[in-house]
């Protein structure tokens, strides 16, 4: 089998590695990749958005399958392209993808379905979204209609702070079009997990469920980011909740997508909040999650090739997971600045592991001159698989320093929210 995978990032490093693993594939392409993936598989310098392109090069190579990493692709419609074009690809069509592109129309379907979310008020003007944060006081939350590369969602500590973020989105136009709207929305509390399926329309298969640390910085202060860390099992999660989340969210969002008209195959990522009156989306992403998945293909048993195409081909039938019962994780190597500014053109040295359990998945880096440098933003993931979650957070902390590169940053923390709470519960 011939496989490409559009993306750079970790998520599509970890995607790589895995495809590497089945007897089936004999060909591993990434467009564009990164300078991991490029000594795993053969990179094409074409951009994840230029749909055209990719689907030109996937039809001159008579691609078997092709494997779509980000959202941004997604949501400009590859996978209705792709299919025009009679070629099999993973991943939801652009009307199904709206699930993530809009918070508004995934809002608007929660409330229909009566999926379990946070209330919130729907705003198209600035007048309207102080209204509606003086309605709800603070705490709550702010969230840009669309796609704002994970910048969008903000929990102002003041009125204050809630006004000026709302400043910046109505009125100096920071996300653009993506901030043309915005939800105001209750805030709640708990702990957050992160729940993904895999789905060709109809059946829908559990991922193993995965915890992920948003926050920049140690005991989760600082900016919200695409993920610091991330751990599977989620640990706090036990059985019978995934269980009732599959039963009472996944699947009737499934179901409702499907009545819509917006029939959705792929990977579906609930973020959810386990709050006191039990578990609320927090948001829906139409991908993998980033630095989830990373984690959960450690565990994966099954071939993941087989797997994504049966999804592709609409075809899961009976298809159930295997997942190794030991533990994973991961954490996210940065550069200095991340979520704000952009450093980059550091040489990156990675020493060999002392132990050949611990899997280092590249972000932002490029390969040039046989030398590796960072591209900016998250950099690498030292990721570790062994017999409990502690044992695979020793590993990878006892190995990090072997990736260096100037102003590298990580959490210390990763996996402190589940620590402790291990023996409750079996991995799920
Ligand atoms: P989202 O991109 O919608 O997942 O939001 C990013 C992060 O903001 C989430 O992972 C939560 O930590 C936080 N968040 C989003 N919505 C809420 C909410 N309604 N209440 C509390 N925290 C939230
Ligand atoms: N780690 C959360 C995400 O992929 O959006």
């Amino acid at each position: 089998m011939r496989v490409l995978v559009v993306g750079q990032g970790g998520r599509e490093h970890a995607i790589c590695w895995k495809l590497r693993q089945s007897p089936q594939v004999n060909e591993v392409y990434a467009a564009p990749g990164n300078g991991g993936i490029a000594s795993i598989a053969t990179c094409v310098p074409i951009e994840a958005t230029d749909i055209i392109e990719l689907a030109d090069f996937a039809e001159s190579l008579r691609m078997d399958l092709t494997v779509v990493g980000p959202e941004v692709p997604l949501t400009l419609g590859i996978v209705d392209e792709f299919q025009k074009r009679g070629l099999h690809i993973f991943g939801p069509t652009r009307l199904a993808a709206e699930i993530e592109a809009s918070k508004v129309f995934s809002k608007e379907f929660m409330k229909k379905y009566a999926i379990p979310t946070a209330d919130a008020t729907i705003c198209g003007s600035l007048d309207e979204a102080v209204a509606a944060v003086d309605a709800r006081g603070i705490p709550c939350v702010i969230k840009a209609d669309g796609l704002a590369g994970g910048k969008g969602v903000v929990l102002p500590s003041s009125r204050d702070e809630a006004i000026a973020t709302l400043t910046e989105i109505f009125e100096s136009r920071k996300f653009g079009t993506a901030g043309s709207r915005v939800l105001v929305e209750e805030c709640l509390s708990g702990e957050e997990v992160s729940v993904m399926a895999l789905t060709d329309g109809k059946k829908v298969v559990p991922f193993a469920p995965a915890k992920d640390y948003k926050k920049a910085f140690d005991g989760d202060e600082g900016p919200n980011t695409g993920g610091m860390g991330s751990h599977s099992p989620a640990v706090v999660l036990p059985a019978e909740a995934a269980a009732e989340i599959m039963k009472k969210i996944v699947i009737p969002t499934v179901q409702g997508m499907a009545d819509e008209g917006r029939t959705y195959s792929g990977c579906l990522f609930v973020g959810l909040m386990l709050t006191a009156d039990g578990p609320k989306v927090l948001e829906y992403n139409c991908r993998f999650g980033d630095p989830e998945t990373q984690a959960q293909i450690l565990r994966l048993e099954d071939d993941l090739a087989e797997l994504l195409l049966r999804v592709a081909r609409r075809n899961l039938g009976e298809t159930k997971l295997t997942w190794k019962k030991e533990a994973s994780a991961c954490v996210v190597v940065t550069t200095k600045d991340y979520p704000v500014g952009g450093s980059k053109g550091h040489e990156i040295i990675v020493d060999p592991m002392d132990d050949d359990s611990v899997v280092v998945f590249h972000a932002g880096t490029a390969k040039k001159d046989g030398k590796l440098y960072t591209t900016g933003g998250r950099v690498v993931n030292v990721c570790a698989r062994a017999a409990t979650l502690s044992d695979a957070l020793a590993k990878i902390y006892a190995n990090i320093g072997r990736v260096r590169f100037q102003g590298a940053r990580y959490r210390t923390d990763i996996g402190y929210r589940a620590l402790g709470q291990r023996a409750a519960n079996a991995a799920t």
